[in-house]
C-alpha cells in the first residue's frame, strides 16, 4: 500500500510507524502538517491508499478526508477525546490507559474506531510513557488497522463508533498549576510529570516566570514552596510533605530553551548543595558483569556529562569483573552532544568543541578497553553520536522496539566523530557505512540488525531486555573461552592500530568538525538554532517526501 504519512514532526512515534510500515513493505511518504493547501497538494503528488496522522495538532482538511481513509492515533482510549488526553490522565490518575486509530472526520476525535489497545500506566513523565507504551500501543493499533483496509475497502468490514466522551479542551496552564502551599510531593510530581517534556508547567523561581521539567522525589523538608538547595544541576523545591528535585527549567525571558535548572538560573549558585550529582549516572553489578547506566535528560550529554561517565567508566574497569553493560537510559541511550546547553554557551563554536573531545575521549576509553569485554544494550533510541558512542563497545545490543539515527547530517551537514569512520566501516563495510550516513532516514532494531550494526535484537519492554541483557552478559563472562576471546579483541585493536592510530581518525575527523563549528558555511549552528527553538517546519524534506522527489509518479496501476 501507498501510506502517506501526515505528522506535525518527524517525532519518536512517528519514525517508529515509519520504520514499521516500510519494513511491512508498505510505500511510505511523509509531509509535514503546515497547512490545508500543502496537505492537499501532498495527497495529489502521492494518491495514497491511506492516510495515517500520528502527531496532528490541527484537524485533517475535510478535501482529504472526504476523498481518502485518514486515520489518526489519538493516545486515549476508544471515546476519549480532545488534545491533552495522555496529560489529563496522568492528572487523573489513571491506572490503564489507551491508543485508538480512528477515521477522521468533521468533529474531533469523534470518528470510527479502527483499532484500539490498552496498556498500564506507569508513575512516569508523559514523554517517557509517550516514548514507550504509547508508542508500542499504536504500533499494535496501526498494524491491525492497516490490515482492516482491504476489508474495508471491500465493504466487508465497518469501523465502529464508540461511546463518545465529552471533547475536553487543550489542558490550560491554570489546570496545571502546582499550589505549593497545599499541594503533596505525589501532586506536585503528577503535575510536572502530565507536563513533561512539553509544554512543562508554569511557575516561578527567584522571581522569574519559567517552566518546569524533569522532577523527582527528594528527601527532604522545609517550609512549602522554599527553594531548599541544589541537587546536582537540579533544585530542590519543599512541598507540604517534603521534597522534589526539579532538574529543567525553560525561563521565559532571554534565551528560553530548557536547561538544567541550576544553569537557567546562575542564581541558585548561592543555595547549599544538598547531593553532589544527579543521579543520572548509575553503576551495579551482578556477578561478574558491571553495569553503568546514565540516565541523562533526553539522552544529551553535554561536556561535564561526558566526563562524569567517563569517571564511572574508568572506575567500572577497575572493578574484578569481566563484561561491562553500557545500558545508556530508559528513554533514550543517548541522543549526543547537548545541543541546548552548546546554544547556552557564551561561544557555541567553543563549546561544541569542548563537547565533542569529551565525548571522543569517552568513545577513545572504550574503545580501548583491554581488561572487559563491553557491550552496548539499547534499551532506547540512540541518534547521532549517542549511536556512534554504541559502536565503541564490543558488542551492541539493542530492544526491538529501537529507532536509531545513526547519521550526523540532519544537523547542518555535521560531518561528526565518535571514532566513526574507524568504527562503522569496521562493522558494516564501507560501502555501507556510506550508504548509513548519506541517508537520513531512522532505522529500525531489525534493519541495523541485518546491516550488522547491531549484533542482536531481543524483545519485550525495557525490563525484560535488561533481564535478557544481563542473562546475555552473564554468558559471555562465564564462557570457558573467555579469555581467549579478550585476547583476541586486544590482537585485533593492535592490528588496527598499526594499520591507523585512533589518534589519526580522530584528528581527521576533528579536522571536518572544526570547519563545521568555525568554518564560514553556519549551517551546523543555523540547523541547532531551529532544533533547540523548535522552529516549526516550513518543508518537508526532500527524503522523507517521496512524492516530491524530481521525477515521482504515481504508478500506472494506481
Ligand atoms: N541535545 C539536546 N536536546 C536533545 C538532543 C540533543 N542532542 N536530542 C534530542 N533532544 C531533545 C529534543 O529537543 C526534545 O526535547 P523536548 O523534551 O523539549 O521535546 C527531546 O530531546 C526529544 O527529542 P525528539 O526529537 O522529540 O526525539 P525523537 O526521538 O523524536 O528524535 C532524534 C530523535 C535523535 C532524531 C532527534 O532528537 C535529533 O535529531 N537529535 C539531535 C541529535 C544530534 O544532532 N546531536 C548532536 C550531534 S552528536
Amino acid at each position: 500500500m501507498r501510506i502517506l504519512l501526515i505528522s506535525h514532526a518527524f517525532n519518536s512515534l512517528t519514525q517508529r510507524l515509519y520504520v514499521e510500515l516500510t519494513a511491512m513493505g508498505h510505500e511510505l511518504a511523509l509531509e509535514f502538517d503546515i497547512n490545508d493547501s500543502v496537505t492537499v497538494e501532498a495527497v495529489e503528488l502521492f494518491r495514497p491508499d491511506l492516510i495515517l496522522a500520528p502527531y496532528l495538532r490541527r484537524a485533517i482538511p475535510e478535501a482529504v478526508w472526504r476523498r481518502y481513509p485518514c486515520l489518526v492515533v489519538h493516545p486515549g482510549p476508544a471515546g476519549d477525546r480532545g488534545p491533552s488526553a495522555l496529560d489529563r490522565a496522568i492528572l487523573r490518575g489513571e491506572a490503564a490507559w489507551g491508543v485508538t486509530v480512528l477515521q477522521a472526520e468533521a468533529e474531533m476525535d469523534a470518528g470510527p474506531v479502527w483499532a484500539a489497545e490498552t496498556f498500564a500506566m506507569r508513575p512516569a513523565a508523559k514523554s517517557s510513557l509517550y516514548r514507550n507504551e504509547v508508542t508500542e500501543a499504536a504500533v499494535r493499533a496501526a498494524r491491525t488497522a492497516i490490515e482492516r483496509l482491504p476489508d474495508y475497502l471491500a465493504g466487508r468490514w465497518r469501523p465502529q463508533r464508540p461511546l463518545l466522551q465529552p471533547l475536553l479542551p487543550l489542558l490550560a496552564q491554570a489546570e496545571r498549576a502546582i499550589d505549593w502551599q497545599h499541594d503533596d510531593t505525589a501532586t506536585v510530581l503528577g503535575k510536572i510529570r502530565a507536563a513533561d517534556g512539553f509544554p512543562g508547567v508554569s511557575d516561578e523561581l527567584f522571581g522569574q516566570p519559567c517552566q518546569l521539567y524533569d522532577a523527582r522525589e527528594f528527601a527532604a523538608g522545609g517550609r512549602p514552596g522554599e527553594l531548599l538547595g541544589r541537587a546536582g544541576q537540579g533544585l530542590v523545591r519543599a512541598t507540604v510533605d517534603g521534597a522534589v528535585r526539579i532538574g529543567h527549567c525553560k525561563r521565559r525571558d532571554g534565551l528560553a530553551i530548557k536547561l538544567p535548572a541550576t544553569q537557567a538560573f546562575p542564581e541558585a549558585a548561592a543555595l547549599p548543595a544538598l547531593a553532589a550529582d544527579d543521579g543520572a549516572i548509575r553503576y551495579w553489578e551482578v556477578g561478574a558483569i558491571g553495569i553503568l547506566e546514565f540516565d541523562f535528560y533526553n539522552g544529551a550529554m553535554a561536556t561535564a556529562d561526558c566526563q562524569a561517565l567517563l569517571a564511572a567508566y574508568r572506575a567500572a574497569q577497575a572493578r574484578p569483573t569481566r563484561v561491562i553493560v553500557l545500558a545508556g537510559g530508559a528513554d533514550f541511550f543517548s541522543n549526543g552532544l547537548d545541543l541546548n546547553r552548546i546554544e547556552a554557551a557564551a561561544s557555541p563554536a567553543d563549546e561544541s568543541m569542548r563537547n565533542i573531545e569529551a565525548m571522543d575521549d569517552l568513545c577513545h576509553a572504550i574503545i580501548e578497553t583491554g581488561s572487559h569485554l563491553t557491550v552496548a544494550a539499547l534499551r532506547g533510541n540512540a541518534g547521532a553520536g549517542g549511536a556512534f558512542l554504541a559502536l565503541a563497545a564490543d558488542r551492541v545490543w539493542a530492544r526491538d522496539g529501537v529507532i536509531l539515527n545513526p547519521h550526523y547530517k540532519n544537523m547542518g551537514n555535521l560531518y561528526g566523530s565518535e571514532y566513526w569512520t574507524y568504527l562503522l566501516p569496521r562493522r558494516v563495510g564501507a560501502d555501507q557505512a556510506q550508504a548509513i550516513m548519506r541517508r537520513r532516514l531512522p532505522m529500525g532494531a531489525a534493519e541495523a540488525r541485518a546491516l550488522g550494526f547491531v549484533d542482536a535484537q531481543f524483545g519485550g519492554t525495557g525490563v525484560e531486555f535488561i533481564d535478557r541483557v544481563l542473562q546475555e552478559a552473564a554468558g559471555l563472562a562465564a564462557a570457558p573461552d573467555f579469555a581467549a576471546r579478550l585476547a583476541l579483541k586486544c590482537a585485533r585493536r593492535a592490528a588496527d592500530e598499526a594499520a591507523r592510530p585512533l589518534a589519526d581518525y580522530r584528528a581527521e575527523e576533528l579536522g571536518h568538525m572544526r570547519r563545521n563549528f568555525y568554518g564560514f558555511d553556519p549551517s551546523y549552528h543555523v540547523a541547532r538554532h531551529h532544533f533547540v527553538h523548535k522552529t516549526p517546519h516550513s518543508w518537508t524534506p526532500r527524503h522523507l517526501a517521496a512524492h516530491r522527489e524530481l521525477g515521482w509518479r504515481v504508478p500506472e496501476t494506481a
